[in-house]
């Protein structure tokens, strides 16, 4: 079975054409999976699917994760479904200077998806339920094709390592306080394969994030500069596919290897209701470290945060 597509970056990412998600016969299936493990980022246009219809589609990949409890409350919707929303469960817009928008401000930083989990993702399906006139937008960067394009080196010593993803770590860059003790809990840090590679063809491809804070037997600061220029490097200007959403968008990512973030617009003024579902891994990346240790973020990691943020065009009444 041959898909319609068209390329969305000349290094990665199609567009697939003329698929509803909602009636997939199993040859398209099969052919969307090996489109998703070679092009890494999937757009399903005038999909205007149902949280439930999501479910079931985004199911036929894998195990679901359920979301995580934070200052964004998920109620009212399926366990599956995290809201990425400006707009609270009861349909109002949630202002401007909430906890909430800061909280999801954690997004606009380059992260794969549950990297800070034991189980890190394998895939995340976004909808675009409503989206604003401008800005708005989520820019995918690969870290297949920035690995490829790394010195022998530097391929060399990411090898074998092992990194450690903090969910407090990277929202406690963001801001103080916005990740209660009791959330904290949830998600401890764990260990993560610096380097993986696809089960099915074998490209390998470095896995940092934002969540990324320790490199397992290298001083805090040496790991820190180092996890930072891999950031870097993926995220180069050239490198990174912005898509602009239309609703009815359903956009696909393989979080083995794309770094994603979502841009700002102005949450006071528009509408914008996305929502995610997020298929679970196969298991763990790395084997278990004893006593993971972070240490915590210093003022030259603050400001590498805000300076992220801030030339991603976040306002800073966002920042604390
Ligand atoms: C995400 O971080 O999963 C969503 C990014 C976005 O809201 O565009």
């Amino acid at each position: 079975m041959m898909l319609q597509t068209r390329p969305l970056h000349p290094l990665f990412g199609v567009e697939v054409i003329g698929v509803d998600v909602r009636r997939v016969a199993a040859d398209v299936f099969t052919a969307l999976v090996g489109a998703f493990n070679e092009h890494s980022v999937l757009l399903f246009r005038g999909q205007r699917v149902d949280d439930a219809e999501q479910v079931a589609f985004s199911r036929r990949f894998g195990p679901l994760e359920a979301t995580i409890r934070t200052v964004v409350s998920h109620q009212g919707y399926l366990p599956e479904i995290s809201n990425l929303a400006n707009v609270d469960a009861e349909d109002r817009m949630i202002p401007a200077g909430d906890k909430r928008i800061a909280f999801n401000a954690g997004n606009q930083m380059w992260h794969t998806d549950s990297s800070f989990k034991r189980v890190p993702a394998l895939a995340s399906l976004l909808s675009g339920r409503e989206v604003p006139p401008e800005g708005g937008e989520t820019e995918f960067a690969s870290m297949r094709v920035a690995y490829e394009r790394l010195p022998d080196a530097t391929r060399r010593l990411l090898e074998g390592r092992v990194a450690i993803h903090s969910f407090e770590y990277s929202r406690g860059l963001v801001g103080q306080g916005l990740l209660s003790p009791e959330h904290a809990a949830q998600v401890p840090p764990v260990p993560q394969a610096l380097v993986r590679a696809n089960p099915v063809h074998g490209r390998k491809a470095f896995f940092v994030a934002s969540h990324a804070c320790e490199i397992v037997g290298m001083p805090t600061e040496a790991a820190r500069a180092l996890l930072r220029d891999l950031l870097d490097r993926a995220t180069a200007p050239g490198l990174v596919y912005t898509h602009r959403w239309q609703p009815g968008d359903l956009v696909m990512w393989d979080n083995r290897c794309v770094l994603h973030r979502g841009r700002p617009w102005d949450v006071g003024r528009y509408r914008r209701v996305m929502h995610r579902t997020t298929v679970a891994g196969d298991g763990p990346t790395a084997p278990d470290v004893a006593g993971i240790a972070v240490a915590p973020a210093r003022e030259a990691d603050r400001a590498w945060c805000r300076a992220q943020l801030t030339a991603a065009g976040v306002p800073a009444a966002v920042l604390q």
